[in-house]
């Protein structure tokens, strides 16, 4: 029978031992993952489903994580759009042209993702046979506003100039990117949905750079509406803002299944923030995997012991593992926290 432990803690069912599976878990700091990038380039791979769902079993195999997450990237429904979208070697994501004016956003296409990222649901269908037995699958997506930032900046960003310059100074204008964003974000899950993830995650890796009340205002309304959306299909979801503890009071009203936490705020705090009621996933500092194996598992106790005052627990990092990372101490850490609470 599939690993149920990930479905039943989403699902708010406490298990023995607990899930664990690691954001960025299928990257470079696996040599099996490097093999394969090292014959083609990463968007290539992101859009070649037989190499996308060979990437994505990896680290299920080699570390015994509890959950595959869909190989791919949140920019990739960005590209149908109409933005030109490239990764350069050590710049980051460069997308053109930058979304700015009014007119760029009236050029922008809600397109329909089974057509344009037949890709994703060709991955998505190899996997659903090639995992069957091994582990449930995760599909995501980047939440509206982390992907407004790459439309508005062009790219990754320091200061968010033109994002927060949009926001503040015509903040009808940023609504309705956010609005045509969030049409394709609900089209893109759906998809991956029919065509068969267990769950889903939002990633909004940069909701952490605005305050509470600019959040609340042009923010959480759509991330509500993406999640009302997908409600009918029962799927759980996952909804992660990194950086994002000045948030929960807004956050807490979210229904969702689970709430994925940095490590900035301890799971008990998070969890008393959030309402006390809430599925949490998290949240080891990522760099805690450079420590030596005791100081490691010191931690690695801690945050089980946070995460029990839960009503479930998903054992994750607090963002993604870095690539610079011993794969060895990536297996370790599956390890120790099946045997802490297995
Ligand atoms: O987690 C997984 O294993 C699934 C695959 C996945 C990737 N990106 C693969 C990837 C997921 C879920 C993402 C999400 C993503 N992508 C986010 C949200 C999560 C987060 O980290 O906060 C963001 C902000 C992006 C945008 C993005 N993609 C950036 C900024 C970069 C460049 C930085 C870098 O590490 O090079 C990427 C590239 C990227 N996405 C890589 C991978 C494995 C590295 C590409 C390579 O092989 O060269």
């Amino acid at each position: 029978m599939k690993n149920p432990n990930l479905l039943k803690n989403l699902h708010g069912q406490r298990t023995r031992p607990i899930p664990i599976w690691i954001m960025r878990q299928a990257g470079r700091y696996l040599p099996e993952y490097q093999s394969v990038r090292g014959k083609t380039d990463f968007l290539s791979l992101c859009k070649t489903p037989e190499l996308a769902a060979e990437v994505t079993i990896q680290p299920v195999d080699i570390l015994g994580v509890d959950a595959a997450i869909l190989f791919s990237d949140i920019l990739i429904p960005l590209e149908p759009m109409g933005i030109s979208l490239a990764f350069k070697e050590g710049e980051g994501p460069v997308l053109s042209p930058p979304v700015r004016a009014s007119n760029d956003i009236k050029a922008l296409r809600v397109h329909d993702s089974k057509e344009t990222c037949q890709f994703v649901s060709e991955t998505i269908k190899i996997l659903r046979d090639e995992l069957s037995e091994k582990a449930p699958l995760i599909g995501f997506s980047g939440a509206p506003f982390t992907l407004a930032t790459y439309m508005i900046e062009g790219g990754s960003s320091r200061n968010f100039l033109f994002t927060k310059k949009m926001l503040f100074e015509s903040p009808t204008l940023f609504n309705s990117l956010m609005k045509k964003i969030s049409d394709v974000v609900i089209d893109y899950l759906n998809m991956q949905i029919e065509a068969g993830v267990e769950a889903v995650q939002l990633f909004d890796t940069w909701a952490g750079i605005l305050s509470l009340k600019d959040y609340r205002d042009h923010v959480f309304p759509h991330v509500e509406r993406i999640v009302e959306a997908l409600s009918a299909h029962q799927r759980p979801i996952i909804y992660f803002a990194f950086n994002g503890g000045h948030l929960f009071d807004v956050i807490k009203h979210l229904k969702v299944n689970c709430m994925g936490v940095d490590w900035r705020t301890p799971l008990s705090i998070a969890n008393e923030l959030l309402g006390g009621n809430k599925v949490l996933q998290g949240n080891l500092d990522p760099l805690s995997l450079f420590m030596p194996e005791e100081k490691l598992k010191d931690r690695v106790k801690d945050i089980i012991e946070e995460g029990s005052h839960a009503q479930a627990h998903i054992f994750n990092l607090g963002h993604g593992v870095l690539p610079q990372t011993p794969p060895d101490k990536v297996k370790m850490l599956v390890d120790i926290v099946h045997e802490l609470t297995g």
